[in-house]
């Protein structure tokens, strides 16, 4: 899945990620979190909205891909980004409650662990803040994606609130609070 489309023009075209991340009003000075981040499809333009105040952690379990998006953030001189090499289960090396804004942006599908991620995500998320998800319908992307009834209820059970639901042809979008 992640290669040539998912960071280019088009994918940006579909899926403009500045208007992905202004759903979950993410602005100067916060401190975001990108699980799952892969080449930073949503972690540069973040980078840029929270400001050199703010601060990004962009985890993933993908050496390859975090040297690809340590090469990106080095060229555009952004000082802002953490990058882990952490499972989503663990999140090693981001603070308790020291979260605004989370997103799982095509994410949610590849972690075995989601149960775990989820509540680990949860310690890691301060009052009021919020988390994006993305993730592709089960059954309408070769065999990715997870089911969104199974989801939004397993997020419910854990304390996570649903604030906006979309359900598109090939994803869909939720929005929790915490
Ligand atoms: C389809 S890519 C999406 C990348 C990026 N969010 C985007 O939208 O372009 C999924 C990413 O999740 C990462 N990933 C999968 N399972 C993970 C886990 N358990 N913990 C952390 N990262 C994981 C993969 O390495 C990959 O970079």
């Amino acid at each position: 899945m992640e290669g040539p489309v998912i960071g280019s023009r088009l994918r940006r075209w579909l899926q403009n990620p500045y208007k992905i991340l202004s759903w979950i009003g993410l602005g100067r000075g916060a401190t975001f979190l990108d699980i799952g981040c892969g080449r930073g499809f949503l972690t540069i333009p973040a980078a840029y909205l929270v400001g050199p105040e703010g601060r990004i952690y962009a985890v993933d379990k993908s050496e390859k891909y975090l040297d690809e998006l340590d090469a990106r953030i080095r060229s555009l001189g952004l000082g802002n980004v953490k990058l882990l090499k952490t499972d989503a289960s663990e999140l090693d090396g981001v603070p308790d409650q020291g979260v605004d804004r989370a997103c799982m942006m095509l994410s949610l599908h590849h972690i075995d662990e989601r149960e775990k991620a989820l509540l680990t995500l949860r310690d890691k998320m301060r009052k009021d803040s919020s988390l994006l998800v993305v993730d592709p319908i089960r059954g309408r992307m070769l065999g990715h994606g997870t089911d969104p009834a199974e989801m939004l209820k397993l997020f419910e059970r854990l304390g996570y609130r649903l604030s906006l639901y979309r359900k598109g042809l090939i994803t869909y979008t939720a929005i929790f609070a915490v």
